[in-house]
């Protein structure tokens, strides 16, 4: 049975193109929607340019009213019934109780090799910490933030007079190969982890 995927985005989902583009042929698995909790994300053009249905749910008028906010985004993943949720750069927490819906569902991309660096500013700390490896993560959800099951891992080098934005180019290079591959794996029924 064809999986059905909705992709979160907060930006201009350079990540949601790859895997939506990787959905095609004899893949086990089909995007149906793109959600966005920014109006203005670029990446909602791009998905509809490519034929993807797409939604909004602007998290600012919930002000912080995160209940609320996550009713509303089940409300729009009740209308396609999606069987997996790929969070690619979507940069909303979600509660625990949202997270318990989708658990051993919902796969999440972090720009760094966990459990090292998690949450944000990961290309800097890197290079604040003087490591001479990177990389990214693509990861099942959990509660705890960039915490669950590891599904996948590619690495690159840091390299001498890299600057956040340089080492952020590179390791955005490798979660273009990766995020696809562990989709098209995982969605065929293989967890086991993936190392590029
Ligand atoms: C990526 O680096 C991802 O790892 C991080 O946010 C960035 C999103 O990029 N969570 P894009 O919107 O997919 O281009």
């Amino acid at each position: 049975m064809t999986k059905r995927v909705a992709i979160f985005i907060s930006g201009g989902g350079s990540n949601m193109v790859t895997l939506v583009r990787s959905m095609t042929g004899c893949h086990p698995a089909r995007p149906v929607l793109v959600l966005s909790n920014d109006p203005d994300a670029g990446g909602l053009e791009k998905a509809a340019e490519m034929g993807i249905a797409t939604a909004v749910v602007d998290h600012r008028p919930f002000m912080g009213d995160r209940a609320s906010f996550e009713a509303a985004l089940q409300a729009e993943l009740d209308k396609v019934r999606p069987d997996l949720l790929c969070l690619a750069g979507f940069m909303r927490v979600l509660t625990e109780g949202f997270v318990a819906r989708w658990e051993g569902r919902m796969l999440n991309i972090h720009p760094s090799l966990l459990p090292k660096y998690r949450g944000l500013h990961t290309h800097r700390r890197v290079l604040e910490a003087g490591d001479t490896e990177h990389g990214c993560t693509v990861h099942l959800v959990t509660p705890a933030l960039d915490d669950g099951p590891i599904l996948g891992q590619a690495r690159v080098p840091v390299m001498a007079g890299d600057t956040p934005e340089t080492l952020a180019g590179r390791v955005l290079e490798q979660e273009h190969r990766l995020y696809p591959a562990v989709l098209r794996r995982f969605a065929g029924g293989d967890r086991t982890p993936l190392y590029l």
